[in-house]
């Protein structure tokens, strides 16, 4: 059998894992949550259950695919025969998610090719991102060319492409944060938006605020996909693993808290203080963020450029970790080539992708329990799947395998400093929070 790829050093190996959990959802949902919920209070819950629900899961998920060499299917598989539907489950999830994530990608790349090109101005336009994403083509093109980058980075394999690629991209998206974060936050007035994102505000603080940060944690670091199962698989068995998982958290955490930096402050000044002003999603990201950008003058083109640059990587590490799980299962299960794989992988994801886009659009009246193709996409994998997927992995874990198998993977390479902690909430915590996510999303999509 051919050796499996690995990456060749534990800092390429956190790079990549934490450039497929910093994403859009770092940019475009953490700062909303956070304003949300109370500013200060949120970031406390939300840091206080990275280091204790998101470390155990990402532990569990990388310490599987470590010890098994494999994806998601056989991972599971190898360990106990009778939950190779956990495998199977887990794999459809960034199939679902890698189709409609590269839509949005496309959208990325559009507008930061109209910021290069000095259309800043236009972008800012009332109609812009309406009448741009419901023509047939354009949006289409721009998903080819967003699949084309990503799927040329992990053609190239772990080490030459992914590895590369987040060791280049990673460092300049921390760099391109902290400046925009800078430039807002002296702007004049913006240090009342610092402080209402910094301050604690008690009276917001309910059960809600710990379900909205557990949801967001989750979907952030990239968990209950395969993709930290995938890329544990490639990780020496030398490397120290229990200090990796806490560098992709202080990675994804910390780029959360700068996006709200960037973000919280320069909507707040714009909107004159309103805070109703900061949505989230799509309408953030695409319309009212480049009125902002256009309301600093001159300065804000040239920013917006480098916060579209920004989040366009955020979005491909995230995307190329999508696909290199999705190619590694198929690759894993089929024993087709990596070229072959990657072709089959990027052309069915146009073919995926393609309704997604075509529902803003011509297809806007084919709508899937009152949601867009897309928002049902995006719920199907983020409110039902994910849940499913990481109370399963949570089950199987502590209770059909038992902690021991992770716990004896963790300290092949170091102590295991965190190992109490991670068995009580594996077997107790996890599963119980992990329901009450489930439930509470479900009944808001529904609600
Ligand atoms: N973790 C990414 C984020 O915060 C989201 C993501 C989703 C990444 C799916 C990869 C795959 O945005």
């Amino acid at each position: 059998m051919k050796e499996r790829s690995n990456f060749s050093s534990r800092i390429g190996f956190v790079l990549a894992a934490a450039g497929s959990a910093v994403g859009l959802g770092n940019i475009w949902r953490f700062p909303y949550l956070a304003a949300k919920y109370g500013g200060g209070i949120f970031l406390l819950v939300y840091i206080i259950l990275a280091v204790t629900f998101g470390f155990t899961l990402m532990i569990a998920e990388i310490a599987l695919g470590r010890r098994t060499g494999l994806s998601a299917i056989g991972a599971f598989r190898s360990l106990n025969k009778k939950f190779s539907f956990l495998g199977w489950l887990t794999s459809i999830v960034p199939m679902i998610i890698f189709p409609y994530y590269c839509v949005i990608g496309g959208w990325v790349v559009k507008y930061f090719a109209s910021y290069v090109a000095g259309d800043g101005g236009a972008a800012a336009g009332n109609d812009f991102f309406s009448s741009f994403i419901a023509q047939p083509m354009q949006p289409i093109f721009w998903l080819c060319v967003f699949i084309a980058a990503t799927a040329i980075i992990v053609l190239l394999g772990v080490q030459k492409g992914i590895e590369k690629a987040s060791k280049i991209l990673m460092p300049v998206l921390v760099v391109l944060s902290v400046v925009v974060a800078v430039y807002t936050i002296t702007m004049p007035g913006a240090w009342e938006g610092v402080l209402y994102y910094i301050t604690p505000d008690f009276s917001k603080f309910s059960p809600m605020t710990v379900l909205a940060a557990l949801g967001q944690l989750f979907y952030s670091m990239s968990l209950a996909m395969g993709i930290m199962i995938t890329y544990g698989s490639y990780m020496k068995k030398e490397s120290n693993l229990e200090k990796s998982v806490k560098q992709i958290e202080i990675f994804d955490t910390g780029i959360a808290l700068v996006a709200g930096l960037m973000i919280v402050p320069a909507v707040f000044v714009f909107s004159g203080g309103d805070q109703s002003q900061l949505q989230q999603g799509p309408s953030l990201m695409f319309v009212t963020l480049p009125k902002v950008f256009e309301s600093m003058g001159t300065g804000g083109l040239v920013i917006g450029a480098a916060f579209f640059l920004l989040v366009l990587f955020a979005a491909l590490t995230s995307a190329i970790s999508l696909m290199e799980t999705v190619v590694s299962i198929l690759q894993d299960k089929l024993h087709w080539s990596r070229k072959i794989t990657c072709l089959v992988v990027a052309i069915g994801a146009i073919l995926i992708g393609v309704p997604s886009s075509l529902g803003f659009g011509i297809w806007e009246n084919v709508q899937i329990l009152g949601m867009s193709i897309l928002d049902f996409f995006d719920f199907l994998s983020n409110s039902v799947l994910m849940p499913i997927v990481a109370f399963f992995t949570c089950i199987f874990v502590g209770w059909v395998i038992k902690t021991k198998v992770i716990s004896d993977e963790v300290k092949l390479s170091s102590k295991f400093h965190g190992e109490k902690m991670f068995v009580v909430m594996i077997k107790y915590i996890a599963p119980v929070l992990i329901i009450a996510i489930l439930v509470s999303s479900i009944l808001n999509a529904t609600g």
